[in-house]
């Protein structure tokens, strides 16, 4: 009863609305030539509800430059998730506009919108398949070359290697990955998808601390020259950024650098003290 009601529900969904009368395109000048997308990103009074009489995000205003790193802080439930929904364009607004090099997401196809973007979440996926196909994903003319370079600079390739069918091993329930290998091989998909714009959910626990050393130094070097969206957990990784949005209850309560919002002494400062307390007592 539990699995039809979830049939039924999703085909009770409506239809995604008809797209192909969308002729511009992002990564593709007016006669069609390609060009680079840089990564600007506008939001403009963005309104959002799951439920139309249900309002999540209130009214989202924030201006990232190409190539900035922004990380997205708050309390659970606060409204991150939902944020990079509406960015990546897996919902559409209420109401305001996002604009990524000027151009409002909602003007030009939604897989489009989806192709900008590299993202690499908590829950890693991967799926049956060897290990290369699981590193190219859905990028087309990707090379066995591509693929071990993005394995080597993660740290993978040595491992990978060991392994008696190499980049070929399937991935199945026989040989699996560790949590913290799974978390590697996605970070290189996502310098293989080489997209102008890059959203990181950061792994917490379940791997050890040089695992996660790694990770990190994996995570810092894919942010170079993208414009990145970091969902922070601990305070301590995000230090960098250039701006630090805080968020609560759908709305942007502080924002701003690292030294500022500490000078602040507000909602962050209280966050980022008692984290760094709490590390304090169990290192
Ligand atoms: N698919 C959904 N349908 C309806 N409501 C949702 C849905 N996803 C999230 N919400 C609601 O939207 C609000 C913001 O949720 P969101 O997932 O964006 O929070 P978050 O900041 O990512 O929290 P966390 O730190 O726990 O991941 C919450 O009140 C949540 O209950
Ligand atoms: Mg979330």
């Amino acid at each position: 009863a539990a699995a039809s009601e979830r049939v039924f529900g999703f085909l009770e969904e409506p239809e995604m609305a008809d797209e192909s009368q969308k002729q511009a395109l992002l990564g593709r000048d007016s006669a069609g030539n390609p060009i680079q997308v840089k990564g600007d990103v506008e939001f403009e009074h963005v309104r959002f509800g799951y439920e139309p009489d249900k309002p999540v995000i209130h009214d989202f205003s924030a201006s990232v430059k190409a190539g900035e790193k922004v990380a997205i802080v708050g309390p659970t439930g606060a409204g991150k998730t939902t944020m990079v929904n509406l960015l990546m364009r897996f919902y559409d607004l209420t109401g305001g506009t996002i604009r990524i090099d000027g151009v409002a997401t909602n003007e030009v196809p939604r897989w489009n919108v989806h192709s900008q973007f590299s993202m690499v979440l908590q829950d890693t996926w991967v799926f049956r398949g060897s290990i290369f196909e699981n590193v190219a994903y859905s990028k087309e003319g990707v090379t066995h070359d591509d693929v071990q370079r993005a394995c080597a600079a993660v740290g993978l390739d040595r491992y990978i290697q060991t392994l008696p069918d190499g980049y070929d091993t399937k991935l199945d329930d026989k040989t699996s990955l560790s949590q913290g290998q799974r978390q590697l091989l996605t970070i290189a998909r996502a310098m293989v998808q080489n997209a102008p714009i890059l959203i990181l959910d950061e792994a917490t626990s379940s791997v050890d601390t040089r695992t996660e050393e790694v990770i990190q130094k994996a995570m810092d070097s894919l942010t170079v020259g993208r414009t990145s969206f970091v969902i922070a957990h601990r305070l301590s990784t995000i230090k960098n950024a250039d701006m630090i949005l805080v968020m609560d209850h759908g709305d942007i309560i502080e924002r701003g650098t690292h030294d500022e919002l500490l000078a602040k002494g507000g909602f962050y400062a209280d966050l980022y003290n008692s984290q760094f307390a709490q590390t304090e007592l169990t290192a």
